[in-house]
């Protein structure tokens, strides 16, 4: 049987060793209903994978992709994966000509703001964030207005309009050292509503006194989760360990047994010992770890989110080759280096 497209410049022997290479990882990914991953699948995608790889060496790119995208391009063509916090630093790191960000368009804006000699590009510009595009530069300007001596921090999932406003970005893995050691007892936290909630139980736990106000904000994945389903997956499943970000509401991580960034919670479920897990979270991480750790077992529970569902491997393999103007991204000098101060704070802190 040949596989082979006439167009392809691989043999079919390079496109059945790429298929077998995808194959050995992505065939743990059992969470995704919507695709089933065997050799056909594979060798489908495997001449794309073989061009972008190449690609990737003849333009000195490098691909950092979120744990949220899909697994064929987190495991057939990233040469990062992380959560915000990790691919921050390594865009920091990069040292590369290109940056393609699989992920969402603010953390493509950090990757320019920390790489500004770089080419940035994101597969996909309508690829937003709910709680990015919940409040702009302006409108924070206006709540800063009404609160002269918060100390402003903004959560990374925000523009870099928004970033530029602020004293100190946050990512959910350093959110609850930052504000503890933040000089202000009032802190003005943007652009996530329900964070500030978590925000405040944590400080009122470690016996810090502080007051949030927050801008109104959701992430439209962690504030579906509904926290009858822990009591009822509990009751089914003796033993099952509940795992949430904290992005979610009070009730869900109040209930949950470890709440933290994806990169915290999957560290957590490497290194615990449970029959079951429950990931209230974007599914891409439960996919993760089946292909990382395929012992682990997971119930049903998480949830997609539609923008980094919008990065395809096609649309990474055409910024490579030739990007369109709206993939690639630019900044004004001016807004880029205040945004890079609040970020800079944030490595410093953190
Ligand atoms: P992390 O900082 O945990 O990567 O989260 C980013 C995000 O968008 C979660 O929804
Ligand atoms: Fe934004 Fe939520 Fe998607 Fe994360 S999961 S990128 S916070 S919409």
């Amino acid at each position: 049987m040949s596989f082979q497209t006439i167009e392809s410049p691989f043999t079919e022997t390079e496109i059945e060793i790429e298929a077998e290479r995808l194959l050995s990882r992505l065939m743990h990914v059992e969470c995704d209903s919507r695709r089933t991953w065997n050799i056909d699948e594979c060798r489908k995608i495997a001449p794309l994978t073989l061009e972008i790889n190449q690609l990737k060496k003849d333009k000195g790119a490098v691909i950092l992709a979120h744990s949220y995208v899909e697994p064929e391009i987190i495991y057939g063509v990233a040469d990062h994966m992380g959560d915000s916090y990790s691919l921050s630093l390594k865009a920091k790191q990069a040292n590369a000509e290109k940056i393609v960000f699989a992920g969402v368009v603010f953390m493509a804006e950090t990757a320019k703001i920390l790489s500004p000699d770089a080419e940035v590009l994101a597969p996909d510009r309508n690829s937003g964030c709910s709680l990015a595009d919940s409040l702009s530069g302006q409108q924070l300007r206006e709540l800063k207005a009404s609160y002269p001596d918060a100390g402003v921090v903004c959560y990374i999932n925000s523009t870099a309009e928004v970033k530029a406003e602020c004293d100190v970005c946050v990512t959910s893995s350093n959110v609850y050292k930052i504000v503890a050691a933040m000089p202000q007892k009032q802190i003005l936290f943007v652009p996530d509503r329900l964070m500030a909630d978590n925000i405040r139980v944590e400080m009122k736990k470690l016996g810090i006194d502080k007051e949030i106000v927050s801008s109104d904000g959701t992430c439209i994945v962690h504030d579906q989760f509904d926290p009858n389903l822990i009591a009822e997956s509990r009751e089914k499943f003796p033993g099952l360990k509940v795992v949430s970000h904290p992005e979610c509401t009070m009730d869900i991580t109040g209930l949950s047994d470890y709440v933290g960034s994806t990169g915290g919670m999957m560290q957590y479920v490497k290194q615990t010992e449970a029959p079951y897990f429950m990931m209230l979270t974007e599914c891409g991480l439960v996919e993760r770890i089946e292909v990382e750790s395929p012992d682990k077992r997971f119930i049903s529970g998480c949830k997609l989110c539609p923008f980094m569902k919008m990065n395809s491997l096609e649309k990474i393999r055409e910024s490579l080759i030739a990007p369109r103007p709206d993939q690639v991204i630019e900044l004004e000098e001016g807004l880029r280096l205040r945004a890079l101060g609040a970020i800079e704070r944030m490595f410093e802190m953190a």
